[in-house]
């Protein structure tokens, strides 16, 4: 099938209620019409997710906000312009229109623009923003391409496969007021980047979204089937243990002892965030007890690829050091 017939498919089966997977450019999302409640509903049914934990709406024109949004302020406009298409999530107060199965009853709608020729054609052929939450089971490792899509999920009715993601992890979202900005999850684009464009501000949460402020930004989240410790200053008995390691720019001395995956061995950090979810679906594959994550600066996208390696550690405690 061409790329074009791919998508003409995939717009087929959105139009008739059906669920697609599809790229973008951080990672494969699970999308069906965001107007078609039934269609929604076999998102979470698939992906096992609570019905607690928002979806975000993707967008091919800026001129659908005016779908899903109340007040498409200048704020708004501003970081549309500046952003989008691109891996930024905007969270701001809903139109009545939007289902609250989409947005867990929550006032407030979570949307992106995201940039991805895929993507972009999937949702104007559809005729329809598209919800869509990551390509995975709940709580587990993300997918960046289609073959990881496979792996955890059935009952999809299509796969757009258009090969690996480029930024490769989860989109930025922040919450979004006529004050200003928070970020709710750390992703490609920056605190520094967003502060150029409109105020940060610290009171938003006095506002809207009482208690969870995000409610998919569970402590434990993007998980390996294995444990996973960040090396540190703890100990983690690995002995008779067969251990995966991931590592981060020039290895000193290569342990053979270890299953290792390097994410960028020339310590790029956009490389590294490109390959993470790759390396650790390749780590659960080779059959390791557990997985030792060295820790990555935390400037620019590597505060996002902490935080997620923070997420997938969880459950294991946060540090770990190499004890044999
Ligand atoms: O890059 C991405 O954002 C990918 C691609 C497919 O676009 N999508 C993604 O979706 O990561 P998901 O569902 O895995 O994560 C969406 C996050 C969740 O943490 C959810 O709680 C939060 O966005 N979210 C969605 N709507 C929200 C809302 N109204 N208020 C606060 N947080 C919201
Ligand atoms: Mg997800």
């Amino acid at each position: 099938m061409t790329f074009e017939e791919n998508i003409t498919k995939a717009a087929r089966i959105i139009k008739d209620g059906g669920v697609v997977a599809f790229p973008t450019e951080t990672v494969y999302g699970l999308g069906a019409g965001v107007f078609n409640t039934e269609a929604i509903e076999k998102i979470f049914r698939i992906k096992e997710r609570p019905f607690f934990d928002p979806l975000i709406v993707h967008i091919s024109d800026i001129e659908q906000l005016h779908l899903l949004v109340k007040n498409v302020d200048e704020n708004l406009l501003k970081l549309a312009e500046k952003f989008w298409p691109g891996p930024l999530t905007i969270v701001t107060e809903k139109k009545e229109s939007v289902s609250d199965l989409v947005t867990a009853n929550l006032p407030t709608v979570a949307v992106r623009m995201p940039n991805h020729r895929a993507a972009l054609e999937l949702i104007k052929k559809a005729g329809t923003p598209i919800a869509a939450p990551s390509a995975n089971k709940f709580g587990k490792l993300s997918p960046t391409n289609a073959r990881h899509v496979l792996k955890q999920l059935n009952n999809v009715d299509f796969i757009i496969d258009d090969g690996n993601t480029s930024v490769g992890i989860e989109s930025t979202v922040i919450s979004l007021n006529s004050e200003g900005f928070k970020i709710l999850r750390p992703g490609a684009i920056t605190m520094q980047e967003l502060a150029a464009v409109v105020p940060y501000s610290d009171s938003l949460f006095s506002t809207h979204n009482k208690g969870l402020q995000s409610p998919g930004l569970l402590k434990s989240h993007y998980s390996p089937r294995v444990p996973l410790y960040i090396l540190g200053k703890h100990q983690v008995n690995t002995s008779g243990k067969k251990t995966g390691l991931l590592t981060f720019g020039t290895e000193k001395e290569k342990n053979t002892d270890f299953v290792t995956e390097n994410l960028s061995a020339s310590g790029n950090l956009n490389e590294a965030a490109a390959n993470l979810y790759n390396s650790l679906h390749k780590l659960e594959e080779s059959g390791v007890d557990l997985i030792l994550a060295e820790p990555l600066p935390e400037t620019g996208i590597g505060i996002a690829i902490m935080d997620r390696l923070r997420k997938a550690a969880a459950e294991n405690g946060e540090v770990a050091g190499i004890h044999e």
